[in-house]
Order: C-alpha cells, then structure tokens, then sequence
C-alpha cells in the first residue's frame, strides 16, 4: 500500500481504521516513517539445528499452553507437570506470567494492548526453547484467542498443546488466592480478567481440565499421560 509521511503529505500520511462490521471509526493515525527493520535483517542459520538438539534429548519438543483465569490452578497444574516431566528425564522450563511480568516483560500492564504484547513476547521465547529442544510449559491468563493461535501457528503443527485449566469465575473468585478479585469487585484494581477485562475460553483445546471436579495431582497425572500418548515424552 503506497503511503507518505505526515510531513510529506497530508493526504497519504494518514489513515483510518473502520470496522467492517458497524462501519464505525475505531482509530486513526499519522505516518512518521517507515520500518525497515525486517528488510535488512536476515535469518542465521547455526550448524548444530532443532534436529540435532532434539537427538541428544529423550523426548520432543513442543510448548504447552496452559491458559484459564486467574486463579484457575494454571501455575500449580504447569507446576506439577514439570516435575512430573522432570521425573521421566524430560528437559523442561516453566514461563509463568506472573514471573515474566517480574522481568523481561515488567514493561507492560493489563490494558488489552500490553497483554497481546505480552503474549507475544512469551510466544517468541516458547519458540526459541522448543527450537533448544525444550518442554515449554507456558501458564498465562492469555485472554484471546488469535493471540494464543499467533503462538501455535509459530511452532510446527505437532508441537503445541493447548491446556484448558477451565474453572468458572465464581470458583476462581471464591479461591482468589492473591486477594485480587476482592481488590478488582472493590475498584481497586481495573481491567481484572473476568471482572471487566474479557477472557476468551478456547473452543477447541487440545486437553481440558476441569478444575472442580479433578484435583491438581491428578490433572498433571492425566496431562503427562495425553503427553505420552501424542509421542512427546518419548524419543523418537
Ligand atoms: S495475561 O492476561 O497478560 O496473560 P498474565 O498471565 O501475564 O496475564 O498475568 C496474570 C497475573 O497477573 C495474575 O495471575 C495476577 O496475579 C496478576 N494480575 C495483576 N493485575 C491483573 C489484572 N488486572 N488482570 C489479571 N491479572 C492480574
């Protein structure tokens, strides 16, 4: 699409965004300069490869997505995963949302803008640690849906696992282990998922977990064994 810079030109520096479906005016814009970022960077490719890395392991690669609300058991589900794995000489890590948000992505708040960037971001470092051959078990809110199939469509089609830590919200309220939902329904807290931030449940996830009927333990036990029978915690 040929465009200008603002300064350059008023009439093609600047746009609008309509929605398709109301016809109604959701942004607009001026054009500074353009990225040229992607052009005059170019892809390194190192001799020892995804292949050759996945050789020295006892099992495959691949990423699972554990996503709910908060307060769902995501962290505790992830976290007795891992040990599992760990038990079965699986080379794992764990990327927590709250953790990430405590360092690489201490940058970025709770408005709908930050948390795709947010996903993003971690969608990229689960891509660089299954390309290292690792089990990344990544326990995010990640509220919307094309933001958790941006992070399945970066990986092969065999390599995420999609975990639905599904607990209603007033479960997950009721539990509120961090006093957040008391703070979020007391104001003190806004754009809380569930209260007045949207959550996205997935229609299609590869395994779900109903929390108020299966206890953490035994939801790990179930996910390492759907693991096991997809081929993953086995070498090939
Ligand atoms: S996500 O929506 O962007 O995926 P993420 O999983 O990283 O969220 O972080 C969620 C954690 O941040 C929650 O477990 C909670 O401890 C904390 N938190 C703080 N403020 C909020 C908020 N407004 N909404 C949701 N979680 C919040």
């Amino acid at each position: 699409m040929p465009y200008d810079s603002y300064t350059a030109n008023r009439e093609t520096g600047g746009f609008i965004v309509i929605d398709r479906l109301t016809n109604t005016t959701v942004g607009a814009g001026l054009i500074h300069f353009a990225l040229r970022r992607a052009d005059n960077v170019h892809r390194q490719l190192g001799e020892v490869d995804k292949a050759r890395r996945t050789t020295l392991a006892a099992h495959q690669p691949c990423v699972i997505w554990f996503t709910g609300l908060s307060g769902s058991g995501k962290s505790t589900i992830a976290n007795l995963t891992e040990q599992q794995l760990h038990g079965l000489r699986c080379r794992t890590y764990l990327l927590d949302g709250d953790n990430v948000r405590l360092g690489l992505n201490k940058d970025l708040g709770f408005t709908d803008a930050d948390r795709v960037e947010n996903i993003r971001r971690v969608a990229e470092v689960a891509r660089l640690m299954v390309d290292a051959g690792l089990i990344v078990l990544v326990a995010f809110i990640s509220p919307f849906a094309a933001e958790r199939a941006m992070a399945r469509a970066l990986v092969g089609p065999d390599e995420f696992i999609e975990v639905h830590i599904d607990a209603p919200l007033a479960i997950a309220e009721g539990r509120d282990p961090k006093g957040l939902y008391k703070k979020a329904r007391r104001g003190l807290l806004t754009n809380f998922t569930g209260i007045d931030s949207p959550y996205e449940p997935p229609e299609q996830p590869d395994f779900r977990i109903d929390t108020t009927i299966t206890p953490a333990g035994v939801a790990a036990e179930s996910l390492v064994a759907f693991l096991a029978s997809r081929g993953i915690t086995i070498a090939k």
